[in-house]
């Protein structure tokens, strides 16, 4: 049995094969992009084709046309570049980027929107680059500071719907797949639920160019 060291409570599970939704087991918090909590139940299905009337949970709506999770040419491979600087090297890999904005929005001086390169790691103190690489929710930011690397938080296991994309992971929870997919961070990730991401079963930012909307969370 899989527990959470902080309360040995049995650590939650999403599992799923590539043609079926995410089944969710034994988790507690599952929030709306406003924050607020919705129901769970020891196992519930969340939809991940973007065709559900009840989002976020499945309807059983993926019958109609099925689900395809296979991971699709052309996609931004996963593939982790570092850019060392003189205090912290902040290590990305755009392959699981659920473009957020998080850091561009939040620190453009090291995080620099269409420029190449296109992370600065000197632009900012070190306490400013980590403050926005913790808000980072695919995992998809990292760094190092010294000979430590830091890809994790200590949160507690939940489930975030982001405001029309992906599930935002946090606090460890299990992903157990029939591709065997390993999150670029085992503590959090973004799972992909409209349908469309090339990189499936992660989000990568493809919610913004099918104009996914979820109006309800
Ligand atoms: S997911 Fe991370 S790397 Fe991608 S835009 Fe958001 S903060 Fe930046
Ligand atoms: S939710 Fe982001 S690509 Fe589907």
């Amino acid at each position: 049995m899989s527990t959470n060291s902080s309360n040995s409570k049995k650590t939650p599970e999403i599992v799923f094969t590539k043609y079926s939704p995410y089944m969710v087991s034994d988790l507690e918090n599952l929030y709306n992009s406003k924050g607020e909590s919705l129901k769970v139940t020891k196992v519930i299905s969340l939809c991940r084709c973007g065709e559900s009337k009840r989002k976020p949970c499945c309807d059983g709506s993926h019958t109609a046309k099925g689900i395809d999770g296979e991971k699709k040419p052309g996609r931004v491979k996963d593939k982790v570049h570092s850019f060392a600087g003189k205090d912290i090297t902040i290590h990305d890999n755009r392959g699981v980027c659920s473009h957020d904005g998080a850091c561009v929005d939040g620190l453009p001086s090291v995080f620099k929107k269409g420029r190449r390169p296109w992370i600065d790691p000197n632009g900012a103190s070190v306490k400013e680059i980590v403050d926005i690489i913790e808000k980072c929710p695919s995992g998809a930011l990292s760094y190092t500071i010294g000979h430590i690397t830091c890809t994790s938080l200590d949160r507690e296991p939940a489930i975030k719907v982001a405001k029309n994309g992906p599930l935002e992971i946090t606090g460890g929870v299990l992903l157990k797949d029939d591709m065997e997919s390993k999150p670029q961070s085992a503590e959090h990730y973004t799972l992909c639920r409209c349908g469309a991401s090339k990189n499936k079963p992660f989000c990568d930012g493809s919610h913004f160019e099918i104009k996914f909307t979820d109006d309800d969370n």
